[in-house]
């Protein structure tokens, strides 16, 4: 059972991520905060924290990756990462796995679903992905959240 959950979220193109965010918080009941409200001195008040974003080219939202770089050594400390994305595949989350497991967090599990995107020329066509996430992404994304907290009990 994790006591105390801090969920770090980047969603900067429709909020798509933020709305995972708040779904998985609900379950964990977490404190949501963006990078930039980020306290490295309370870091070790909480028990499991979780990174997020939109992936944009690619990866993780660099305020993301910039934030954990700034970290020391977390001695084990339980991760999990989510995502939204256009095409939402394992392979987005390679840089912040890569990054989290050069700080010694221990990653415990990963959630990512498909985010509407209407970014440059697919403006014109209407976009990509229209309503998600969607209320199955929202449930899956709870199941999530229930699975962390029994692997955990
Ligand atoms: C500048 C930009 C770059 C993006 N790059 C990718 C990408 O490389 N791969 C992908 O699958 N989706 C990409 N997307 C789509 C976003 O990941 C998707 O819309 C996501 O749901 C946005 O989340 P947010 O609303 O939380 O910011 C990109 C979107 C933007 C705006």
């Amino acid at each position: 059972m994790y006591k105390k959950v801090l969920i770090i979220c980047r969603s900067v193109h429709h909020n798509n991520t933020l709305s995972i965010a708040k779904a998985i918080g609900e379950e964990l009941n977490a404190e949501i905060i963006k990078p930039s409200e980020f306290n490295n001195k309370t870091i070790s008040d909480y028990d499991l924290i979780g990174f997020g974003s939109g992936i944009y080219n690619g990866k993780h939202h660099q305020s993301i990756l910039n934030l954990i770089d700034e970290l020391k050594a977390q001695n084990h400390k339980h991760t999990f990462i989510f995502s939204t994305s256009t095409i939402p595949v394992e392979a987005m989350h390679k840089n912040l796995k890569k990054s989290l497991i050069a700080k010694e967090f221990q990653i415990v599990g990963e959630y990512y679903c498909k985010g509407f995107m209407n970014y440059s020329f697919t403006k014109h066509l209407g976009g990509f992905n229209k309503g998600r996430p969607n209320d199955k992404d929202l449930e899956k994304a709870r199941d999530f959240a229930k699975k962390l907290m029994n692997n955990n009990m």
